[in-house]
C-alpha cells in the first residue's frame, strides 16, 4: 500500500479551513460552508476521475448534502464503502472534527486515481451531512438505499476525528473483545478490525478498542447489518496514565481539548497521528479491495 502524503491532507485541511473562515467561522448543515466544503471535495474528485453524486436532503428545515463518489471498476455486488462526516458543528471550523476523517479519505481516494487503481472490490466513498444534528445524512443514504444495493454493500469503514492533538489510536472493537460496552458489529466487522490492526502493528504503534456506541456514521449501517470499521484518536475523553504511557502526550487531559470549539482549527491537529490513520486507511483500501495482502514496509 502507498505511503499517503500528510502534507497533501494538511493542504486539504487548510483549504477546510479557509472555507470555514469566509462562511463565518464554520461549516454545518445549513450553512454557506457546508455547501462550499462538499464543492472542494467534489472537484477534486471529479478532476481525477471519480463518478460523484451530491444527494440532498432535509433536516431541520434546510437542505443537507451527501457527496458519493465511486471508483469505476471492482465486483458491483461487492462494495467496500468508506465515509467521513464533512459537517462542523456551528461553534467552530471543524478541522479535527472532521476535516480530519474527510481530508484523510479524500487523499486516498485522490491516491486510488493517481495509480489508476485496478480493485477486485468496487470502491465507494461518502462524505456525510448533518452527522452532528444525529448522523442525519449517513441515516439518509442508508435508509433509501433499495434492500438490493445495500445488500451489496459488504463492509464500511468511518472515519471521525484522526488527527486529535493529544491522540489515541483506537479501533473500532468489530469482535468486542474487550468484553465490555455495546457488543460487537455486525459478523465480519472483526475481520475489519484486524486488517486496521494489522497495519498499527507492522508500524509498532499500540492500539485499543472503541465501541460502535452509535456516536458516528457507522451506526446506520451497522445498524442495517453492515460490517463496519475504522479508526478515531480521541474526542472530549481524558487520557489516562496508562495511555499516556504507550501513546505520550498528556495523561488527565482530552484528547481532543477543542472539541466541538472554536479553537477545532488547523492548530488542532496532531501530524504524527493524522499521518498514522491516513497510512491506515491506505492499507485498508489496499488490502481489502484489492485483494493484495503485502504487510507495509
Ligand atoms: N461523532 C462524534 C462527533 O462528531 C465524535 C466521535 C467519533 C465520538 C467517534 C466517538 C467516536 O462529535
Ligand atoms: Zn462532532
Ligand atoms: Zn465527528
Ligand atoms: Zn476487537
Amino acid at each position: 500500500a502507498p505511503n499517503i502524503s500528510v502534507t497533501n491532507v494538511k493542504a486539504h485541511l487548510s483549504q477546510l479551513q479557509s472555507i470555514a473562515t469566509a462562511n463565518g467561522g464554520n461549516r454545518a448543515h445549513g450553512r454557506p460552508g457546508y455547501l462550499a466544503s462538499v464543492n472542494y471535495v467534489k472537484g477534486q474528485l471529479d478532476a481525477a476521475g471519480y463518478t460523484t453524486v451530491v444527494q440532498s436532503f432535509t433536516y431541520n428545515g434546510a437542505t443537507g448534502y451527501n457527496l458519493i463518489a465511486d471508483w469505476p471498476g471492482g465486483d458491483p455486488n461487492d462494495v467496500l464503502m468508506l465515509g467521513s462526516h464533512l459537517d462542523s458543528v456551528t461553534a467552530g471550523p471543524g478541522i479535527n472534527d472532521n476535516g480530519s476523517g474527510s481530508s484523510a479519505i479524500l487523499e486516498v481516494a485522490l491516491e486510488v486515481a493517481r495509480q489508476q487503481l485496478t480493485t477486485t472490490k468496487h470502491l465507494r466513498f461518502g462524505w456525510w451531512g448533518a452527522e452532528e444534528l444525529g448522523l442525519r445524512g449517513s441515516a439518509y443514504y442508508v435508509n433509501n438505499l433499495g434492500a438490493t444495493e445495500r445488500s451489496k454493500i459488504k463492509a464500511y469503514l468511518n472515519f471521525d476525528m484522526v488527527g486529535s492533538p493529544n491522540p489515541g489510536y483506537f479501533i473500532y472493537d468489530g469482535d468486542n473483545s474487550d468484553g465490555v460496552g455495546s457488543g460487537p458489529g455486525p459478523a465480519g466487522s472483526a475481520a475489519l478490525e484486524r486488517v486496521l490492526q494489522d497495519y498499527f502493528v507492522s508500524i509498532g504503534v499500540p492500539t485499543e478498542g472503541t465501541d460502535f456506541d452509535g456516536r458516528s456514521d457507522y451506526g446506520p449501517f451497522i445498524n442495517a447489518g453492515i460490517p463496519a470499521g475504522g479508526t478515531f484518536t480521541g474526542a472530549e475523553g481524558r487520557k489516562t496514565a496508562a495511555q499516556a504511557s504507550k501513546w505520550g502526550g498528556a495523561s488527565g487531559t482530552a484528547f481532543d481539548r477543542c472539541y466541538h470549539s472554536s479553537c477545532d482549527t488547523t492548530a488542532n491537529i496532531d501530524d504524527t497521528a493524522l499521518d498514522r490513520n491516513a497510512d491506515a486507511i491506505a492499507y485498508a483500501v489496499w488490502t481489502l479491495a484489492t485483494g493484495t495482502t503485502t504487510p507495509p514496509g
